[in-house]
């Protein structure tokens, strides 16, 4: 019953906070965000004509970034549980005619058959999955052999000085301000800190995803260790 109730109770959180999500991971992040997933495009190797997939897309900032790295001849599917935050990608979309179609799919039961995509991205969105493990086997058991998966996620600092300044930003000043923005609603900027100090560090998340079978894991920072994309190829 608990593993029924806690993916509920993310994707209406998401839904709750899904109208100002975009202006509000700009203005957070001082705007570094959209580097963060250039980064992460670049970390996947997608290349012009390649068929790709961002799962947990929300409003499709990857997705749309991943279509640019794959030009006209390529495609890129988006998919997210909650339809709210996907519905926000559509636009998006539309105005520049990108190669992608979004959808509403659980990561952790993916409509798409093995070995289907050249690589497989998720910003920001593993940390939600209800069972971590589960979620990156099914983004690798649709990766193609020789496809590459990758995880951006927020991390914690491991230079203590750094650490400091940084918690008391992510600790004390993010949840209020987000939380001002949102109305409170569903304490959605309380969790994200929260759920950021209980994710996985660099290193257990880096076992985690070779024990997923993936080959070649290596871990790329950003931003003094505070983003970290960690990326493995499906042997
Ligand atoms: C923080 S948002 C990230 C959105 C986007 N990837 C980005 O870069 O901004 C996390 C997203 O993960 C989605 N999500 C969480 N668990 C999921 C699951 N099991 N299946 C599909 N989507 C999920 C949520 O609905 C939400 O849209």
């Amino acid at each position: 019953m608990v593993a029924m109730q806690e993916p509920a109770r993310i994707r209406g959180m998401f839904a709750a906070i899904a109208g100002t999500y975009d202006p509000l991971n700009h203005l957070l992040s001082f705007n570094q965000d959209k580097g963060w997933r250039k980064a992460a495009v670049q970390a996947c190797g997608a290349r012009p004509g390649d068929l790709v997939l961002d799962v947990c897309t929300g409003t499709a900032d990857l997705a749309m970034e991943l279509s640019r790295a794959v030009g006209p001849q390529g495609r890129v599917v988006g998919t997210d549980f909650c339809e709210s935050m996907v519905r926000l990608g559509v636009p998006k979309v539309d105005a520049e005619k990108a190669p992608v179609r979004l959808g509403v799919a659980d990561t952790l039961r993916l409509p798409f058959r093995d070995n289907t995509f050249r690589a497989v991205t998720v910003g920001f969105g593993i940390r939600n999955v209800a069972d971590l493990e589960a979620g990156i086997r099914e983004m690798a058991r649709v990766t193609a052999p020789g496809g590459r998966i990758a995880i951006l996620e927020f991390t914690q600092p491991s230079n203590p000085l750094f650490r400091f300044v940084y918690y008391v930003y992510f600790l004390m000043l993010l949840p209020i301000l987000g939380n001002l923005v949102t109305g409170g609603r569903r304490n959605a900027y309380g969790y994200l800190p929260r759920s950021v100090l209980k994710f996985p560090d660099r290193d257990r998340l880096r076992r985690i995803v070779e024990g997923c079978g993936l080959r070649d894991v290596h871990v790329v920072s950003r931003t003094f260790g505070v983003i970290t994309i960690h990326v493995g190829t499906k042997p």
